[in-house]
């Protein structure tokens, strides 16, 4: 064993050293009970303090499936996450499973009747929308976080503190994104490829991990201008697609591009892809007056580091290099973020992933969208919430 993992053994987790009171039960409900949620349902029984009451899909008798399959005797069903809100007076909190284009509106509703949301990634489709959200968030007092569980990996962490540490310097430039040579999601079915389900596609599905990586380890400065760029050469083509009726389906983008101007002086050149004739359109690299760190990427992108960093810099006046070894995490992302939900629930404190930050994701996807229909650059522009 290695050094570094032997001392990761002796390593405290957020999820550890929790103390959870396991009296005050919180009541939870799920909607949107495809995919996503199993993972959602396999951390919340995991939890000490949660009881699950309610479950809601707008498929009729996939909640009751849902239900069953996890043994979820006690939980009442709906046919849509506004009647589960409806009929639980008593719930505090939902997770919000649902697909890309029914982000919005269940939060909303949720939130405008008093009741805490973790919202799954994308935080929604487009910028309006976003807004929309911030504003129902506010207004309800309630926490509101979004479903990003790379954040909680130590590595991403790693690379939060190593640009605070002022090693790098000043940040001016940072090249992000990632790829999978195939790797369009169609796992049951076509809510990630349809424009009416899925709105965006690689740019919402993956493309907000790798603007999370940076934009929270720079501490999310305001996006000002963009020009942007996606296509549909992959999904559209059956020769890459598991049959003809998904090709067919096919209505969002399988690459994009952004070129990206934030406040403080720094630019952000990105790139995302489901599928591509490539093996990765590049590393993570994020470049400073003193230093530049390097972030390799992994085959198949979806939000992780994909192996040891490198910090290039000038030491007593000789160029050289740092290596940051990969770090273990120590507990299971998923469980992480559901946690740290819960936590804040508990003790209305901020939200672990704040809407805050990620309407400035969400102002980049929106912005690559309507400057690549446009074909120019635009002015991002946020409304004051
Ligand atoms: N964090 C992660 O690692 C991760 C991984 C996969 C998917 N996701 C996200 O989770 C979301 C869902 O993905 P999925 O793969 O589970 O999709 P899915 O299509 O398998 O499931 C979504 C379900 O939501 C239901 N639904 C839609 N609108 C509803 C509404 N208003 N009320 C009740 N039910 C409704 C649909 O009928 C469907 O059964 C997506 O936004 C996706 O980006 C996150």
């Amino acid at each position: 064993m290695s050094n570094s993992s032997i001392l990761d053994e002796f390593k405290t987790t957020h999820f550890a050293e929790e103390k959870i009171d396991p009296n005050r039960k919180l009541k939870v409900g799920i909607i949107g009970t495809g995919w996503i949620a199993d993972a959602h349902i396999v951390s919340y029984k995991k939890q000490p303090d949660v009881e699950i009451v309610a479950l809601a899909d707008l498929i009729p008798g996939k909640a009751d499936a849902f239900k069953a399959k996890w043994n979820l005797e006690g939980a009442r069903t709906y046919l849509s996450g506004d009647e589960l809100i409806d009929h639980e007076p008593d719930i505090d909190a939902v997770s919000v499973c649902t697909y890309n284009c029914q982000h919005a509106e269940p939060t909303i509703y949720a939130l405008n009747h008093g009741v805490n949301v973790l919202l799954e990634k994308p935080m929604c489709v487009t910028l309006d929308e976003a807004v929309a959200i911030r504003r129902a968030e506010k207004a309800s007092g309630k926490v509101l976080s979004i479903g990003f569980q790379p954040r909680f990996d130590e590595n991403m962490k790693m690379i939060k503190r190593i640009v605070e540490s002022g090693t790098l310097g000043k940040i001016y430039y940072i090249q992000t994104g990632g790829g999978r040579r195939r790797g369009i999601p169609t796992p049951f079915g076509t809510s990630f490829i349809a424009k009416d389900t899925g709105g965006i596609g690689a740019l919402g599905d993956i493309g907000c991990y790798s603007l999370d990586m940076v934009l929270n380890a720079i501490g999310y400065p305001k996006p000002l201008t963009v020009t942007g760029y996606k296509s549909a050469f992959f999904g559209t083509n059956p020769k890459y697609m598991p049959c003809k009726e998904y090709a067919e389906a096919f209505g969002v983008d399988d690459f994009a591009a952004g070129f990206v101007r934030l406040e403080g002086g720094i630019v952000l050149d990105f790139r995302i892809a489901w599928a591509m004739h490539l093996d990765t359109p590049g590393d993570t690299i994020i470049m400073g007056t003193e230093g530049s760190l390097r972030i390799p990427s992994t085959d198949c992108w979806n939000g992780s580091v994909g192996g040891a960093m490198t910090i290039y810099h000038d030491l007593c006046g000789t160029q050289t290099q740092t290596t940051v070894p990969i770090l273990r995490t120590g507990a299971d992302l998923f469980d992480l973020k559901i946690r740290s939900f819960l936590d804040a629930v508990k003790k209305g404190a901020p939200a672990p992933v704040p809407s805050s930050q990620i309407i400035y994701n969400q102002a980049i996807l929106d912005g690559i969208c309507r400057s690549a229909e446009l074909g120019h650059e635009i002015e991002i522009e946020i409304p004051e919430i």
